[in-house]
């Protein structure tokens, strides 16, 4: 048993999210500015051989067991089969996920199967095609409903879609909600954080869990049946009397932090013990200074111990962080 990754409130971190570009093929008001993120310059960013050798790292010296990658948008990087192949190779038997927005995905996903890729969750807030496009000012639904298809085919399962909520959103929830249902893929709707590049969120119109239920359960009948796991970030609800349940993922008004599992890299290699905690620790810098796997190994359990008990959102003094979702990842 390796010492794992764990903080002073006595939080276990063993669930890596590897984010790998900042780029995007969407520009979602909630995530991006519209001219998206500047450019990361190609050396900055950590290349797939130290993906794979840092994923190595976390598995068998720092107890992870499961590694996701996100963006931005993964598939914004040509060699995206490339790392899932090697960190398939590096720690045979962990579960390696992704978060997309499945654009393009349709024409890669029975490859990112074949490189070891094990589950995706696409990111898709409505199923109305003049709502997307103002939603991530990007006209590319049809592009993403042939992608979730294309990623059920290629046996990706399970399937989850993720929801962020705005009030422009609200009122196709149900719609969504049905199509997902009819789809049998697995809906998680979720509360907007204050992590916009364009600090525009604000508390007193978010949609939080409790409008949301009150809005779904004008159309389906809902049962609680409660988190799947307790680090789980959803809260499960049985539709109609089941088998399918909705998830709702209630950040702000009734967040996880007590449970949170996870540990970050950014797409530059730094260590991200939080969300919402701008105190990075640069993994990229240390390896390219010749540091050896313990030395970063080291490095990453100290930014783990300094993670904070919770984002706090909800204080009088929160400050969102500089890097906005785009640039962190989910
Ligand atoms: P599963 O393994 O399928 O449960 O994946 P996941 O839900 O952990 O990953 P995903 O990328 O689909 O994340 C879903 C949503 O959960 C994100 O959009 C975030 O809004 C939220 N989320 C993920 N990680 C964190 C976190 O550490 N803190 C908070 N507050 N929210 C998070
Ligand atoms: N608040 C909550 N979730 C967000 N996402 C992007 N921006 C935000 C935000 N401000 C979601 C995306 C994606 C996941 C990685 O994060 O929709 O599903
Ligand atoms: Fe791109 Fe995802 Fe951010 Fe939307 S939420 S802009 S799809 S990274």
């Amino acid at each position: 048993e390796v010492p794992g990754l764990v903080d002073r409130f006595g939080r276990v971190a063993k669930d890596l999210r590897v984010s790998i570009t900042e780029k995007c093929s969407l520009r979602c008001t909630y995530c991006m500015p519209a001219e998206g993120l500047p450019e990361i310059p190609q050396h900055r960013l950590l290349s797939a051989d130290e993906i794979v050798r840092l994923v190595r790292i976390a598995v068998e010296d720092l107890g992870v067991d499961q590694i996701r990658f996100t963006g931005g948008e993964p598939l914004m990087r040509r060699d995206l089969e490339d790392i899932v192949a090697g960190c398939a190779r590096a720690v045979p038997g962990t579960p390696l996920s992704m978060t997309t927005n499945a654009v393009g995905l349709e024409h890669r996903a029975q490859r990112l199967v074949d490189a070891g890729l094990t589950r995706v969750n696409i990111s898709l807030d409505s199923i109305d095609r003049a709502h997307f496009a103002e939603l991530t000012r990007r006209d590319r639904l049809p592009s993403v409903l042939a992608g979730i298809r294309a990623a059920a085919r290629a046996g990706l399962a399970p399937l989850k879609v993720n929801a962020v909520l705005m009030p422009e959103t609200l009122s196709g929830a149900g719609d969504l909600l049905a199509w997902c249902l009819a789809e049998g893929v697995h809906l998680r709707f979720i509360e907007e954080m204050p992590l916009d590049a364009d600090h525009a969120w604000d508390r007193s119109s978010m949609v939080d869990a409790q409008r949301l239920l009150a809005v779904l359960g004008e159309r389906f009948d809902l049962a609680e049946v409660g988190r799947e796991d307790p680090s789980a970030p959803a809260e499960e609800w049985r539709v109609d009397g089941g088998p399918a349940t909705v998830g709702i993922i209630a950040s702000v008004t009734r967040n996880f932090c007590a449970d949170c599992d996870r540990t970050r890299l950014t797409a530059e290699g730094t260590v991200r013990s939080c969300l919402f905690s701008d105190e990075e620790v640069d993994l990229r810098g240390a390896m390219r200074s010749g540091a050896s796997d313990e030395d970063l190994a080291g490095m990453w359990r100290g930014a783990m111990w300094n993670k904070w008990a919770g984002h706090g959102i909800d204080t009088a003094d929160f400050e969102p962080p500089q890097r906005s979702m785009g640039a962190i990842g989910g």
